[in-house]
C-alpha cells in the first residue's frame, strides 16, 4: 500500500501535470481543511497566467474527485477535504498493516552512522549522551525504513595521553586500577594521572617513553593499553544497556583501528601534491578555510613530533567507510564544536578524491546541554556531569512521582517503570527540539506527565491500553467501517494517517524532533477524542469504530516511541 500522503501527492501530481508537466506541488496538513496544496502560484507564474484560473483548471480535470473535495483559497491554495470513503479505505488499510502505512524503501542505502564515540579512561558526558540518543533514534528509523545501518562507535582509544594512563595503571597496580574502572570512576583515574604528569618530572619522562613503546608496538605496553581499553569499553557497555540503546560491542571501531592506515593517508596526500610542511607539521590547506586573521587554515595530519592526530584518523576512517564499507551515506553525530574539524576533513577527502560526489557525507550536528543558569551543564562541584548520575537522578524523581500518583506497583515493578519513565524523559527532551539548538536540562519539566514530554506520550499510550484492559476481551483489528461522524474522531483519524510523512521528513532532514512533534500532536488529538467520544459505553458499530481508533492510536504511539528508543509501558 502507499500511504495516504503519497496517494494524495500522486493524485495531485497527475492533476498538475494535466495542466502542464513539470510542476512540483507540495502538500501539508492544514488547519483550514485536511490538507493544503501549494504550487499553483509557481506554475501560474511559469505559464504567465492568473493563479486562480490555473487552480480552476487543475481542479476541473477531476483527478482528485474521488479522494477529496477541493476549495480554491486565497491567491491559489488548494484546500483538500478528504472524502469519507477515501478516509475509510485508508484507515482500513493501516489497521491491517503492522507498519502503519510506512512502506519500506525500494533502494536500501548503506548508512555509516558514527555516533556515541566516548573516550577511553574518560567519563561519558552529556555531549556523548546527545550523540548516543540522537544516533540511536536515527539508526532505528533508518533500519525501519529498510536501509542498512553500520554503526561506528569511534571510541577515542589512542594518542599521547595513554603514556601517562598506562604509567598510572602500573603505579596503582592492575587490580586496583581495574576496580576503579568497573566502579565507573573514570574521571578520577584520568585526573590522578594528569596531576602526576604535571607535577612529577620522572613520571612525565616515564609517560613519554611509554608513548614511544606503545607506538612501536611493545607487547607488554600493548597489553596494558588493552586493559585500559577493555575496561572502559565494558563500562560504556553498561551505560548503553542502562540507557537502552541498540549499540553493541561490535560497533566499537576505535581510533586505534586506523593506525596501520595512517601512513598510507600521508603518502597518498603527498603524491596528490596536497601535503604542505608548516612549522614542522605535515598539513593540508583546503581552500575556503581561514582563521580570524584571514590566513589559510591547516588540517594537521602529522604533528611536528611525527605523531598522527585526530584528523589523520578521521581521514583514514572516511576512506574505509567509502571504499571498504561502501557507504552511500556517511553521517557523523558529533557536537557543534567539532564542525570545523569535520568540514575540513570532508573537504580534504574530496580534494584527495576519496569522497565521490554521490556519497552523502554530513555532520549531524547538535547543540549543548545547558544547566538551569543557561550555562554549560556542570555538577555542583563545577565538573562535567556524569551521564549515569543524571540517569539515576531521573529514575529517583520518576519513582517519587509514581508514589505521589498512588501507583499500585511495588518493588521491582515500580523501579522498572520508573526507569522507563526516566529514560523517556531524558531521551525525549533531547530529541524533541531541533538538534542544532542548545537545550536546558530541566529534570522537573522533563519528567512531568503533562506538556510536551516523553512521560506524557507514554501516559497517553497507557491510557489507551487501559481501555483494552477494561474491555475484558481480546480485541483484534477487524473490518470496521469508519464513519467518523464526530469532528474529534475525524481529527484523530487524520492524525493516525500522518505517521509516514512525519517519519519520512524526520529521516530526510535527520531531525528526530519532527517525529516527536507528530507524536505529541497525535496524543493531543487522542485526548480531545477521548473527552468527546466515550468508547466502552458506546454500542455496536460506533463502539467498534472507536475501539479501532484507540487500537491504532496505541500502535502508532508504540511504534513512534520505539523508533525514538523509548518504551511504551501498558500501565503507568
Ligand atoms: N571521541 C570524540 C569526542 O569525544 C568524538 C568522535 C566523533 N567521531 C569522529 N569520527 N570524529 O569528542
Amino acid at each position: 500500500m502507499s500511504s495516504t500522503y503519497e496517494s494524495l501527492r500522486e493524485r495531485l501530481q497527475e492533476a498538475f501535470d494535466a495542466v502542464a508537466p513539470g510542476a512540483d506541488p507540495a502538500l501539508r496538513l492544514s488547519d483550514r481543511s485536511d490538507y493544503q496544496a501549494n504550487g499553483v502560484m509557481a506554475l501560474a507564474k511559469r505559464l504567465g497566467r492568473a493563479p486562480r484560473q490555473v487552480a480552476q483548471e487543475i481542479v476541473g480535470g477531476g483527478h482528485l474527485a474521488d479522494v477529496a473535495t477541493v476549495e480554491i483559497a486565497g491567491p491559489g491554495f488548494l484546500n483538500l477535504t478528504l472524502l469519507p470513503e477515501f478516509l475509510n479505505h485508508q484507515l482500513g488499510a493501516i489497521s491491517l498493516d503492522a507498519r502503519l502505512g510506512f512502506v519500506e524503501v525500494n533502494h536500501p542505502l548503506r548508512v555509516i552512522l558514527d555516533y556515541s564515540s566516548p573516550n577511553v579512561a574518560k567519563e561519558m558526558h552529556v555531549g556523548h549522551l546527545r550523540s548516543t540518543v540522537i544516533g540511536d533514534a536515527l539508526a532505528r528509523m533508518y533500519r525501519f525504513a529498510g536501509h542498512t545501518v553500520i554503526a561506528r562507535n569511534h571510541v577515542g582509544d589512542w594518542g599521547t595521553p595513554f603514556g601517562m594512563l598506562i604509567e598510572h595503571l602500573l603505579d596503582l597496580g592492575e587490580e586496583l586500577a581495574i576496580a576503579t574502572f568497573s566502579m565507573g570512576d573514570l574521571n578520577t583515574f584520568y585526573k590522578e594521572a594528569r596531576v602526576k604528569f604535571d607535577a612529577d618530572d620522572a613520571f612525565k619522562d616515564r609517560s613519554r617513553s611509554r608513548v614511544v613503546a606503545l607506538q612501536s608496538g611493545d607487547p607488554e605496553t600493548l597489553r596494558l593499553w588493552r586493559v585500559l581499553v577493555d575496561e572502559s569499553i565494558s563500562y560504556f557497555g553498561e551505560v548503553y544497556a542502562k540507557i537502552d540503546v541498540t549499540l553493541v560491542p561490535g560497533d566499537v571501531v576505535g581510533e586505534s583501528h586506523y593506525n596501520e592506515l595512517l601512513e598510507g593517508v600521508i603518502d597518498d596526500l603527498a603524491s596528490a601534491g596536497l601535503l604542505v610542511e608548516s612549522e614542522g607539521a605535515q598539513c593540508v590547506f583546503p581552500p575556503g578555510f581561514q582563521n580570524r586573521e584571514g590566513e589559510p587554515l591547516p588540517l594537521i595530519v602529522r604533528k611536528r613530533d611525527e605523531g598522527f592526530g585526530y584528523a589523520a584518523t578521521d581521514l583514514a576512517a572516511l576512506r574505509e567507510r567509502v571504499s571498504v564499507l561502501h557507504g552511500d551515506e556517511l553521517l557523523y553525530v558529533v557536537g557543534a564544536p567539532q564542525a570545523q574539524h569535520l568540514e575540513m576533513v570532508f573537504a580534504v577527502a574530496r580534494l584527495a578524491g576519496w569522497l565521490p560526489d554521490e556519497v552523502r557525507c554530513e555532520q549531524v550536528i547538535f547543540g549543548n546541554v545547558l544547566g538551569p543558569d543557561h550555562k554549560m551543564l556542570k555538577s555542583r562541584s563545577g565538573e562535567t556531569v556524569k551521564l549515569v548520575d543524571l540517569l539515576d537522578e531521573a529514575i529517583e524523581r520518576a519513582y517519587v512521582i509514581l508514589e505521589e500518583r498512588g501507583s499500585d506497583l511495588d518493588g521491582d515493578a515500580r523501579l522498572h517503570l520508573a526507569t522507563q519513565i526516566a529514560l523517556a524523559a531524558i531521551k525525549y527532551a533531547d530529541l524533541s527540539s531541533e538538534r542544532q539548538h542548545d537545550y536546558v536540562f530541566d529534570l522537573e519539566r522533563m519528567v512531568a506527565f503533562e506538556g510536551d514530554t516523553g512521560p506524557y506520550l507514554q501516559y497517553a499510550h497507557a491510557r489507551v491500553s487501559s481501555i483494552f484492559r477494561r474491555l475484558g476481551e481480546p480485541w483484534q483489528p477487524r473490518d470496521v467501517h469508519f464513519e467518523l461522524a464526530e469532528s474529534a474522531s475525524r481529527e484523530l483519524a487524520l492524525g493516525l494517517l500522518g505517521l509516514p510523512p512525519a517519519l519520512s521528513s524526520s529521516l530526510s532532514s535527520l531531525q528526530p524532533h519532527r517525529l516527536c512533534t507528530y507524536l505529541f500532536d497525535l496524543a493531543q488529538r487522542f485526548t480531545s477524542f477521548y473527552d468527546a467520544c466515550p468508547v466502552l459505553s458506546a454500542e455496536g458499530a460506533l463502539r467498534d469504530e472507536r475501539l479501532a481508533l484507540c487500537d491504532l492510536t496505541a500502535r502508532t504511539l508504540r511504534l513512534g516511541l520505539g523508533l525514538l528508543g523509548i518504551d511504551a509501558p501498558d500501565q503507568m
